[in-house]
């Protein structure tokens, strides 16, 4: 069954040469983008949809977020707007309370938050593990993650437990429990900061699941300089997220890690991705990810929600991409393409989601507005008319 849309105003394609399309239409063949150009010339298909002068995206790639927890920390952020200090401490509260949550509970609690992203216009959903930090609960969070989101990353190493010895519980991360998780995740994730993980006990862990076939991301220099960046580099992670506190040294080693790599082509061997999270920057008043440092150095950058219940607690892609062009100075097409490709670069699904091109996966986001640019233009407005996910509407 294939499907024409015409009537987009404005639609985002990857062509270096033209990036957007005026009074296009797309043909969606299956699961599949079959056609896309100029709508005088649209081939015919089975059906035809109108999109009514609006403007097309691909679907948002949120390549963070973590997603399977319980519980409310609103008191938490209510103090930190009064003037605290976010500490990564907050993350045992949430697993107390993740921990006393049911299979069914914690399930609907999961459904529920990717539903409200796909409103929000996100098709391609990537979610941690990280607030259960026992062996059991751990692996219990990735089971109930694995049904429902396209990407599981391990995150043991979220924090070290309450009263818990670091070495013994990095041991623990690295031997037991990354073998209960292993089956569930195609990820694994360190948070490498002060007060949580340090350099040697994050190496450590990377490397163990390395070894067991997961690929690598960092959540690093988040809250203070440090050695999180340079070891996702040293490690070849996909990404390394936060990146809020950089040094030089630091933007030399991502901009190194994609030399091999062409942008305009997208072939060679992809680098360390710098994913920015600016809904979590703006929740711990921390400065926002240098994204443009980032892009003028060469560096390829993701734009993600980070929902979770501390820092950074909403699934809107449409807030962040939107206030990526009003605060970190991305123009709307960098913001777009890290939003969506930036985000599939991330999670290495960049040959099947994160843009609009003849043989991906038909991932649609059908703005209500007719160009993009309405996403800063309009900060906060429901903007998410319609969406597709592999071809099939869905909002
Ligand atoms: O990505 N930084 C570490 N993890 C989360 C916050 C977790 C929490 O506070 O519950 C983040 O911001």
């Amino acid at each position: 069954m294939s499907t024409l849309i015409t009537g987009i105003a404005e639609l985002t394609t990857q062509d270096p040469e033209r990036r957007v399309l005026h009074d296009a239409a797309i043909i969606v063949d299956g699961d599949r983008i079959a056609w896309l150009g100029s709508a005088a010339k649209a081939p015919a298909a089975d059906e035809r949809v109108d999109a009514g002068g609006r403007a097309m995206l691909p679907g948002w790639v949120d390549s963070h977020t973590h997603m399977v927890f319980a519980g409310d920390r609103s008191a938490e952020f209510e103090a930190r707007m009064a003037g605290q200090s976010y500490a990564a401490g907050g993350i045992n509260v949430t697993t107390r309370a993740t921990r006393e949550a049911g299979d069914e509970q914690l399930a609907a609690l999961l459904r529920a938050r990717i539903a409200e992203a796909v409103r929000g216009g996100t098709t391609y959903l990537e979610t941690k593990t990280g607030y259960g930090l026992d062996v059991a609960e751990e692996a219990r969070h990735a089971r109930i993650a694995a049904g429902e989101v396209d990407a599981v990353t391990f995150l043991g190493a979220h924090l070290v437990p309450a009263g818990a010895d670091a070495g013994e519980y990095t041991d623990l991360v690295c031997g037991p429990m990354l073998a209960a998780v292993r089956p569930y995740a195609q990820w694994a994730d360190v948070f490498c900061e002060r007060g949580a993980f340090d350099e040697e006990q994050s190496r450590r862990v990377l490397l163990a699941c390395r070894e067991a076939g997961l690929g690598l991301r960092v959540h690093g220099n988040q809250l203070g300089p440090g050695p999180g960046v340079r070891i996702a580099v040293e490690v070849a992670a996909a990404s390394v997220d936060h990146v809020n506190h950089l040094e030089q040294a630091d933007v030399d080693a991502l901009a190194g890690s994609w030399t091999g790599w062409d942008r305009d082509s997208a072939e060679g061997e992809p680098g360390t991705v710098a994913t920015c999270l600016p809904a979590c920057d703006l929740s711990t008043r921390e400065p926002l990810a240098p994204g443009r440092l980032l892009l003028d150095a060469g560096v390829e950058v993701a734009l993600a929600s980070n929902c979770n219940p501390g820092t950074s607690y909403t699934t809107s892609m449409n807030f962040c991409v939107g206030t990526a062009v009003l605060q970190m100075g991305l123009s709307l097409d960098e913001a777009v393409r890290a939003g969506t490709y930036g985000g599939a670069l991330a999670l290495r699904a960049q040959d099947e989601v994160g843009s609009i091109e003849v043989g991906k996966r038909a991932d649609l986001h059908l703005l209500q507005a007719p160009a993009a640019i309405h996403l800063a233009y309009r900060p906060g407005m429901p903007l998410t008319h319609a969406v597709w996910r592999a071809g099939k509407r869905i909002v």
